[in-house]
């Protein structure tokens, strides 16, 4: 059986025969190029050219990959705990069990968050923490952890911005009714959304509702390669469909419930770009865009499916949805990580899938292409076609392969270099007329990523999973260099 993980996503769907070129020669052609090409200096990426004062800077995580304690203080179980634990599903047959132990060691965490000068902290509740059925009781303990978490980040300086969802849905309301292919799971999301706030909205003020709905249908509903490992393209639509609709009613059941609230929702958006100049790829470019980008875009902002797949979704939409999914937000968030180059595959889910990257492209250790020019895209699409929303890079970074020198330290130099040259871009887009408000690195932390289990690094901080001792990398300290100067 072909695994689809996201690691190989990019190689191996689109072309066999570029794998290995892109996983094993990846990072020595991103050497070359850089040394190359030094990166393009315009005005506005002269040194001195800051950001402005009030802009945020934060890092990532989420709850399933750096919490564990997954049996503690009545934690029900989440379908990556079930993915997870079935072998074959995640490599080396790694679990969220103890990932980074933040749940236990949360205060050095948020310590080296305030060491670095971040001023933002994007962490995700765990909605079978708080209620361990998806529904019903609430488990006390389980809130009680991220009272504790949002008092300590406020004490150290750090604004918690808090989201909902980060893919570890509720077990029971996978069995129950089949997780985001029923619709009532829309209401029980807004439900855990109104009591997640009832008991921090007085101290939490940023809300992001979602974390990339549209990788979570993608790969847990209609590719399989994440949790709950369902495939097809009808289970791609219903997935996406009812998280667009859990996210409006979230969205509103917030606003009516505190009026102070900053409410928003996080997408990974890729430009989409033919991998080749024919036809047949050009055409592949829309479906891509339909499915990946469109489909979640503008549900929201629009109130309706994108031309390119709107007949494939009516069958899954109510009268009335559309009106629900279109609401108001304070922000957008975007999650940034590569352009995809795709190319017609009528054997794929939708009939397009990822093709070659351009020649001379650079890879990260996941064999995502680097290309800090697909950040500008986007935020210039958002701009162009969205209504010029304020928006926060909300994820931005990349894997490679980290080692301990012998004297302590982690030169993750091809790191600095990424979060370099799209910081650049960032300040680009601002100049661009991006109402670019605040930029989130990808991730505070090593951790569990998924179906790659803890082979893949990307954190600003080097774990040791067996010892749990955190070692700062050098692309922490660059960017706590980079906050410090304001860009
Ligand atoms: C994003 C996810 C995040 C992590 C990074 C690498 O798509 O939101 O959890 O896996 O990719």
């Amino acid at each position: 059986m072909l695994k689809i993980s996201r690691r190989g996503v990019l190689p191996v769907l689109a072309c066999l025969s570029d794998l290995p070129r892109a996983l094993h020669s990846g990072s020595a052609m991103a050497q070359e190029q850089t040394q190359e090409k030094p990166e393009q200096k315009t005005k506005t990426d002269a040194p001195g050219t800051h950001f402005p004062a009030d802009f945020t800077w934060g890092a990532s995580t989420s709850s399933y990959q750096i919490e564990g304690a997954v049996e503690e203080d009545g934690r029900g179980k989440s379908i990556w705990d079930v993915y997870a634990h079935t072998p074959g599903m995640v490599k080396n047959g790694d679990t969220g069990d103890v990932a980074c132990d933040h749940y236990h060691r949360w205060v050095e965490d948020v310590e080296w968050l305030a060491r670095g000068g971040f001023n933002a902290y994007r962490f995700s509740t765990a909605w079978p923490r708080i209620l361990p059925a998806g529904a019903g009781a609430i488990e006390p303990r389980g809130l009680d952890f991220y009272d504790r978490l949002v008092d300590g980040l406020i004490t150290r300086g750090v604004t918690p911005w808090l989201c909902l969802y980060h893919w570890d849905l509720p077990q029971a309301l996978q069995e129950q009714g089949g997780g985001w292919l029923n619709r009532d799971t829309a209401d029980k999301f807004a439900d855990y959304a109104r009591i997640v706030a009832g008991r921090l909205g007085d101290r939490v003020k940023h809300w992001v509702m979602f974390n990339e709905a549209n990788i979570h249908a993608l790969f847990g509903y209609g590719m399989g390669g994440h949790a709950p490992g369902l495939k097809g393209l009808v289970n791609l639509i219903r997935a996406s469909h009812h998280q667009n609709l859990a996210q409006g009613r979230a969205l509103s059941a917030l606003r009516a419930e505190r009026a102070d609230l900053r409410l928003g929702t996080v997408l990974n958006i890729s430009p989409v770009r033919p991998s080749s100049d024919s036809e047949a790829d050009h055409r592949a470019v829309e479906r891509f865009d339909g499915f990946w980008n469109g489909a979640f875009l503008d549900p929201l902002f629009k109130g309706a499916y994108p031309e390119a797949v709107a007949a494939e979704f009516e069958p899954a939409v109510a009268a009335g949805d559309l009106k629900i999914t279109r609401q108001p937000v304070d922000f957008f968030g975007l999650n940034y990580y590569a352009p995809a180059w795709v190319k017609e595959a009528p054997e794929s889910l939708f009939g397009a899938w990822f093709g070659a990257a351009p020649p001379g492209m650079r890879f990260t250790a996941m064999g995502w292409p680097v290309d800090a020019s697909g950040l500008n895209d986007v935020l210039n699409r958002l701009r162009d076609h969205y209504g010029n929303p304020e928006v926060y890079v909300t994820e931005n970074g990349a894997c490679y392969v980290d080692s301990i020198a012998p004297d302590g330290t982690v030169s993750d130099d091809e790191r600095v270099t990424y979060f370099r040259e799209h910081i650049a871009a960032a300040r680009r887009a601002i100049a661009d007329g991006v109402k670019l408000k605040g930029y989130f690195a990808w991730s505070l932390l090593d951790n569990f990523e998924w179906s790659e289990g803890y082979s893949r690094r990307f954190g600003l901080i080097y774990v040791d999973f067996a010892s749990q001792k955190r070692t700062p990398k050098a692309s922490f300290n660059f960017l706590a260099e980079t906050v410090k100067r304001r860009g």
